[in-house]
């Protein structure tokens, strides 16, 4: 194995246990509507884009792949405080809709999303997140979740520090010293 890169700290989850995770997710996705509905895949850029090609290539239902992006006002900002970039590019009333996030950290970024397309009329609207920080404040459901990771900095598969290691094949914490120097 290579050496693994002098910010990151160790690694959490290995290649091997997110390939074998996306497998479980996608095959629980699949089998949890009926055969021949059509589920309308949202990916909230840009770290979810790892994830969501991968999880939409095993799922088995037929589908459409889309993509959103928001802005948040700074980390910890208040809950709402989340501006819309760029919306899905069709009208979701009616379709089975599934938001999928790479990371739930404050729960901020969801509950934003989640409300939003809430309104639109969906024919159902489910969140599926590959990982998810431990905390007990979530307002936002997470009906298909990945791996809880304890409250650090991770990088990896679709997560980044700066636009860094965000296609690390793995998630990996970052070496507290790294962020904690920029601030
Ligand atoms: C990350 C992540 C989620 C959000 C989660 O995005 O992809 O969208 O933060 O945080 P929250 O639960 O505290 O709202 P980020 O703003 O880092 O943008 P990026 O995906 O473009 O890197």
């Amino acid at each position: 194995m290579s050496t693994l890169h002098p910010e990151l700290a160790r690694i959490l989850l290995s290649e091997a246990d997110i390939q074998a995770r996306v497998n479980e997710l996608a095959a629980a996705i699949s089998s949890a509507y009926a055969p021949d509905d059509h589920l309308y895949l949202v990916g909230i850029l840009k770290g979810a884009f790892i994830f969501l090609a991968d999880l939409a290539r095993r799922i088995t239902l037929p589908h459409t792949v889309d993509f959103m992006a928001v802005s948040s006002y700074g980390k910890g900002a208040r809950s709402g405080e989340v501006r819309l970039v760029m919306d899905v590019r069709e009208p979701i009333e009616g379709k089975h809709v599934i938001i999928v996030e790479d990371i739930v950290d404050s729960g901020q970024t969801l509950s934003y999303l989640y409300k939003t397309l809430a309104s639109r009329g969906p024919a159902s609207l489910r969140t599926c997140t590959f990982v998810r920080k431990e905390r007990d404040n979530l307002e936002v459901p997470v009906h298909y979740l990945g791996f809880n990771i304890p409250d650090v900095w991770v990088v990896g598969y679709g997560l980044d520090y700066a636009d860094k290691h965000r296609t690390l094949p793995y998630i990996a914490e970052l070496k507290p010293e790294v962020y904690q120097q920029k601030v």
